[in-house]
């Protein structure tokens, strides 16, 4: 299997959703999905374009009531070239993979070079043979560049190919089906305009948001001279035909080099003026196509990986598009993670707790990229506290769906397709998501040693989300233990009990152990620091004298509930009646959408222990055997091996992974616990986007979280490494599907330190620097590693 291309051979109308979303070009800053050219949005294809942060709000009418939701707009298409064989009465239509006959059709993705290449060769209805080759790319050196080179050859014939190249405002957001109800024209005040003699553009406004958009494109020709070349100018699309003549030993090649402004940038005066200073300075396609390839080297030395096989391929893959999401222009916009990356319009580009699974690997290789996307989260923290006041608690309640200003934009409604019902959505009870901004924090301040961080925005968030679990804590004297109650934990198929008559469950074990865990760190930092500035961050946000001491007691005393000797997922479990998971499967065959099926049915999975992805488990991910078991010391329970094997056991078999990211935890889990039965469910992880297992999702955009903890569980998962104590920690844990493996990693001051593991030997390489030894500690050793030294340790599994 290649290693460094991604390859479709064929053209198949029904799979063409899902390649355009895994054959996404970006950079960060904005990403094009990997749509053909010539085409249009209609049931197969589905061109978008969507820049980082760009959002705007509309009302729709559903069900009888008025709907806000804020999307992740779908930008002007700047990619539209279509062709044709000019005739004498213009009568040839257009060429189109769905009508002509194509004789040849491949995609070849270059991970390495960051660029897409087709290649067709087709017959048209006057049976003329012409070979076409494209290749673009959207450029990582200068984020606001994209280019598109298609060159015509034509087989056995000489004539004229006539070639349109424009740029098309007659868009909307409309990539996912379930939404079709919902408004989707986000873009207003339209112009389009030229600069002879090959240049065209384009300027809208969001309509609500009033995000400027300007975008110019310049089309050239090499090869031919075009007998003709015209304008067409219409309201929302503007366009160059040429007419080129053609002949087989004299192709001729159309270059497009488009730029893309908007009124969000730095340094610009007009998105539009920027656009067009920038097609006009850019170099030619050949001097892009060499940049991009070396920005490119660049970002794949920072972020080396090395798997052998097909999962090497996948997770190279996986590498590309965490990249094309978050790069290193991502460090100088104020955006967060969006579930569905750049790639497609599922969750309207929101931002949930997914980041917990993307930025740990980013920590080790692009630490300001993190540090940007946790400045996403302090700039919406009042938003934050204004929440959690409103809801009559102190702190900051974190969105558990998060846009452009920090509201809480998780919709209201969601559909269920299966039964046509709009139903009450309340995974806004999802108040974890608070506890992944905040163990991110800790994460990223442990891994890059950034103490400044630490100390002003990063305390102010621990405090602020501590503060809100010990406030939403209610003391219960029949237990003597602290509850929070009323939440959703990450299973969100339960959000109820069962009859009850309104949502929200009590004493989810994962929101609070990891409240218990925000709690601990908030007190340990409030410890650690310097008294002047704890005293200015306490005046800050007013925290007052006894509120430390009831951090403690709650972090100390939350409920975690039990039944049949495993934990609970929630308080009540245990009690609910057990799923005909067999009969279930007979019957649906795929149950990962059991709320769908159950609901269909005019049931709920609220009445079964059946969980849609892993929840308890989730502790086992976030938190290293020794961490969880001083967590539960800390609470006043128990916590062996025993009960964490039983608990996992449990879990296992109720579960029916309707999310990506419970393969991924399911798979962790069960490798840290070196339990068969792993590798499948690292299979699945591996597999969701690329074989579209959760049916026909990854067409909407790929599954970000899935894919950054792909990665992760090779650097973290398998290995055990943890950044604490001013060391690197190391408990690597064997999965023999995954057995060789190689990566670098940036830490503190050290970049390109090097991790291999081979024949059950781990070496560390440290490049030579002026920088201090680093610690490495494996089975209870620790060792110095001084730069340009190297180590190799035998595995205790070995
Ligand atoms: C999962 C959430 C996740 C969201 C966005 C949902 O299906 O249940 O945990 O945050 O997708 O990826």
């Amino acid at each position: 299997m290649p290693q460094w291309t991604w390859e479709y051979t064929g053209y198949v109308p029904t799979e063409e959703r899902l390649r355009e979303s895994l054959l996404t070009l970006g950079n960060g800053y904005f990403a094009t999905r990997g749509a053909a050219p010539e085409t249009v949005a209609d049931d197969v294809h589905y061109p978008g374009t969507y820049a980082a942060g760009c959002y705007n709000r509309l009302v729709s009418q559903v069900s009888g009531r008025h709907i806000e939701n804020e999307d992740m707009v779908n930008l002007p298409n700047w990619l539209p070239l279509r062709f044709r064989v000019r005739t004498e009465d213009g009568s040839a239509a257009w060429f189109s993979p769905d009508t002509d006959e194509l004789l040849d059709h491949r995609l070849v993705l270059d991970l390495r070079g960051g660029n897409l290449t087709r290649r067709l060769r087709y017959e048209d209805a006057e049976g003329r043979r012409m070979r076409v080759d494209q290749c673009r790319l959207v450029h990582m050196g200068d984020p606001h560049l994209a280019a598109l080179r298609t060159e015509f050859t034509p087989e056995g014939w000489s004539g004229e190919v006539e070639v349109e190249s424009a740029l098309d405002g007659e868009v909307t957001n409309a990539g996912v089906h379930r939404y079709r109800d919902l408004a989707g024209s986000h873009l207003a005040r339209m112009h389009t305009g030229a600069v002879e003699p090959d240049t065209v553009w384009l300027r809208c406004h969001t309509s609500g948001s009033g995000i400027g958009i300007g975008m110019a494109s310049r089309t050239t020709v090499t090869g031919a001279t075009p007998v003709a070349s015209r304008l067409h100018i219409a309201p929302r699309r503007v366009a160059h035909t040429l007419h080129i003549p053609v002949s087989p030993g004299a192709p001729a090649t159309v270059d497009k080099v488009v730029a893309l402004h908007t009124s969000h940038d730095p340094a610009i005066g007009d998105p539009l003026d920027a656009a067009l200073g920038d097609v006009a300075a850019a170099p030619g396609f050949a001097g892009l196509l060499e940049s991009q390839r070396a920005v490119w080297e660049q970002l794949w030395r920072r972020a080396e990986l090395d798997v052998p096989g097909e999962a090497g391929a996948i997770l190279r893959l996986h590498l590309f598009h965490v990249l094309q999401t978050l790069s290193p222009h991502t460090a100088d916009l104020d955006v967060g993670v969006p579930a569905r990356g750049l790639h497609g319009e599922s969750y309207r580009g929101h931002v949930f707790w997914d980041e917990l699974f993307v930025l740990p690997f980013l920590n080790l290789h692009f630490p300001g990229v993190s540090r940007a996307l946790l400045d996403y989260r302090h700039r919406r923290l009042p938003q934050a506290c204004k929440m959690a006041a409103e809801s009559g608690r102190a702190g900051a309640m974190y969105p558990w769906q998060s846009g452009s200003d920090g509201r809480e934009e998780t919709q209201i409604l969601h559909l269920n397709p299966r039964s046509g019902r709009w139903l009450p959505d309340h995974s806004r009870l999802q108040h974890h998501v608070g506890s992944a901004v905040a163990y991110n924090v800790w994460q990223y301040c442990e891994a890059t040693g950034d103490t400044g961080f630490l100390q002003t925005k990063g305390a102010e968030m621990m405090l602020q989300i501590a503060r809100f679990w010990a406030d939403s804590a209610a003391f219960d004297p029949g237990l003597g233990r602290y509850r929070i109650r009323g939440v959703v934990g990450p299973d969100e198929y339960h959000d109820a009990y069962p009859d009850a008559a309104g949502p929200g469950l009590d004493d989810n074990a994962y929101t609070n152990v990891t409240a218990a865990w925000v709690l601990g760190r908030a007190l340990d930092l409030v410890r650690d620091l310097p008294e002047p500035r704890r005293r200015e961050l306490f005046e800050h946000i007013g925290v007052t004298d006894g509120e430390p001491e009831r951090w403690e007691d709650v972090s100390r005393r939350l409920h975690v509930p039990f039944h049949r000797d495993v934990i609970s997922q929630f308080e009540g479990f245990g009690d609910l009646e057990e799923l005909d998971w067999e009969g279930y499967r007979e019957r649906y065959g795929d149950i990962r959408r059991l709320d769908r099926i159950l609901e269909a049915e005019n049931d709920t999975v609220n009445r079964y222990q059946a969980s849609k992805q892993a929840d308890v488990l989730m502790l086992g991910y976030l938190f290293s055997p020794a961490e969880l078991a001083g967590l539960f010391r800390r609470l006043g329970y128990e916590f062996g091996s025993e009960l964490w094997h039983r608990t996992v056991d449990y879990y296992v078999h109720r579960t029916s992974h309707g999310s990506t990211l419970s393969g991924l935890v399911h798979g962790w889990v069960l490798a840290r616990e070196r339990r068969a039965g792993a590798w499948s469910f690292v299979r699945e992880a591996l597999e969701g986007d690329v074989a579209d297992l959760q049916g026909g999702t990854t067409g909407e955009g790929i599954h970000l979280g899935a894919m950054g903890g792909t990665l992760d569980l090779v650097q973290r998962g398998l290995t055990g490494l943890e950044t604490r104590d001013d060391a690197l920690w190391l408990d690597p844990v064997p999965l023999p599907e995954l057995s060789e493996y190689g990566f670098s990693l940036r830490y503190r001051g050290h970049w390109g330190v090097d991790l291999r593991l081979r024949h059950g030997r781990l070496r560390i390489e440290v490049p030579a620097s002026p920088e201090p030894p680093i610690r490495v500690v494996l089975a209870g050793r620790s060792i110095m590693v001084a730069p340009g030294e190297s180590v190799a340790l035998r595995l205790p599994y070995g």
